[in-house]
């Protein structure tokens, strides 16, 4: 029997873009006759077929989200509940809030009394690229302080705190009102913004996580989720790519 010619098997790229919300599928075409696309790292041409599953397909160098199956849950984590998959001792997990089906993990973590915005997905390739550090994705949190933080406070807040596992990058601070910070952070350390505070006499009385990279929901109420847009994914990607990339 002859082989299998695999440029033959799989799906159209103009079909898999314009699922992935690229566009119809004739502005998908003429993405890739003007060789804007690639599979696997080299420019597809016209006629292409691909196997979504697997194929790393790329508009101008940024990974499009076109695997079937995958889901990006934005979920509004409530204060009590882990962010780990099992927890030991029994408390509610952020994955008791999403669909069991398909099976997610949180992307990153959320102290137990954080609340706000985290993503759920089953995307492992986005999530490592989110949470690599080289990668640097911003963090927005809300932070109420106890006292009020002087501006010899806040710059150092700013600039970088020393913590006993070494100094924080800088970060953008805002004075809301007195007692009340916005946090613009891009490290994912451990209880980064509590440790930044308390080490500068100001510890944490409540912290709100309200953005993620690209991502914000208002009206995203506590305990609840919904699924990221096509253009929330894309953006994500584009935000986890790197700052050149932005
Ligand atoms: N910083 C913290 O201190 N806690 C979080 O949950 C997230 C960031």
């Amino acid at each position: 029997m002859p082989a299998r010619d695999p440029e033959r098997q799989g799906e159209r790229l103009q079909k898999v873009l314009a699922r992935a919300g690229l566009g119809s599928r004739r502005h998908c075409e003429e993405l890739i006759a003007a060789g804007r696309v690639t599979v696997d790292g080299e420019v597809a041409e016209l006629g292409r077929r691909v196997d979504p599953e697997t194929a790393r397909i790329a508009v101008d160098g940024v990974v499009v989200g076109v695997r079937p199956g995958l889901v990006h849950y934005l979920v509004n984590k409530p204060a009590g509940v882990v962010t780990t998959a099992h927890d030991p001792q029994g408390r509610p997990t952020v994955l008791d809030l999403v669909p069991a089906e398909p099976r997610v993990f949180p992307v990153g973590r959320l102290d137990l009394d954080t609340e706000g915005l985290i993503i759920c997905t089953n995307d492992g390739d986005l999530a490592h690229r989110l949470t690599h550090p080289s990668h640097g994705v911003d963090k927005e949190y809300l932070a109420q302080v106890r006292g009020r933080p002087s501006r010899a406070a806040l710059r150092r807040l700013r600039d970088g705190v020393e913590l006993d596992d070494g100094p924080t990058a800088p970060a953008r601070v805002t004075e809301l009102e007195p007692g009340l910070l916005r946090i613009v952070i891009h490290e994912g350390r451990n209880r980064q913004v509590r440790r930044m505070c308390e080490a500068v006499g100001h510890p944490v009385l409540r912290l709100v996580r309200t953005r993620i990279g690209p991502l914000t929901d208002r009206r995203l109420r506590p305990g609840h989720w919904r699924p990221l847009t096509t253009d929330e994914v894309r953006a994500l990607e584009r935000a986890a790519a790197g700052p050149g990339r932005r």
